[in-house]
């Protein structure tokens, strides 16, 4: 089995581009941010603090997460309940940022996603899937792009799922969530050592995809 790792900041596009290559190339593309969405998620509709580690570590085995792969992408289930596109909403993306941090929530999901990548070949994106989960992976990719890039196209993509969006609070968000997740004591957001930089700030989709797929073929 070929794992690819793919690391970088929210918002780089890193989901959509790895959608697409691994379509390319015939890979399954694991979007693991839907697996701590879909615990915050839970946190959330319980009226837990999300960043309390002890109450949050209390709740994870009433919970069990389902992934699934159709021909429209990974589905996400929440104890037998589809929340595919109810993991999405701006106040989930917060409550993630905060429950990413707690390590037993990373303990959690090491083995599901581990699992992934030994039974398929696979395009996995995250903050850690080179550093902690897939140290081994032939290819580590740091996906990102500017703070600024990302808020525009994050603004475009909620306006075009008919949220309301306001470009200075979403550079906000993401100013925040970078600091978050990349000043966390477990796991924290950082290019592996041997990562391939790939910066896409001036790239557009089709152009950042083909690199993609071209640094994959280079490796295997
Ligand atoms: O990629 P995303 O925006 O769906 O990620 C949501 C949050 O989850 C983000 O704050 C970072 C965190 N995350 C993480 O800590 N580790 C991962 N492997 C994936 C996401």
């Amino acid at each position: 089995m070929f794992s690819v790792a793919v690391d970088g900041p929210s918002g780089a596009g890193k989901s959509s581009v790895c959608q697409a290559a691994a379509k390319e190339l015939g890979f399954v593309y694991v979007d693991t941010g839907a697996l701590y969405r879909t615990i915050a998620l839970y946190v959330l509709e319980k009226g837990l603090d999300p960043a309390d580690p002890q109450a949050v570590e209390e709740a994870l085995p009433g919970i069990q997460v389902d992934l699934a792969y159709t021909p429209e992408g990974q589905k996400m289930s929440l104890n037998g309940q589809d929340v595919t596109g109810r993991i999405r909403t701006p106040e989930v993306s917060m409550a993630t940022s905060a429950i990413a941090a707690i390590p037993a929530v990373r303990a959690y999901l090491l083995g599901l996603q581990r699992g992934l990548a030994k039974q398929n070949c696979v395009l996995m994106d995250g903050r850690d899937i080179g550093t902690v989960v897939l140290p081994e992976a032939p290819l580590k990719v740091y996906l990102t792009a500017s703070p600024e890039e990302r808020a525009r196209r994050r603004t475009r993509q909620l306006e075009g799922s008919g949220q309301p969006a306001d470009y200075k609070q979403v550079l906000e968000d993401i100013r925040q969530r970078d600091y978050q997740d990349s000043h966390r004591a477990t796991a924290p957001l950082k290019p592996a050592p041997d990562a391939v930089m790939l910066d896409t700030s001036e790239m557009g989709f089709q152009q950042s995809v083909e690199a993609l797929v071209s640094l994959v073929r280079k490796k295997m």
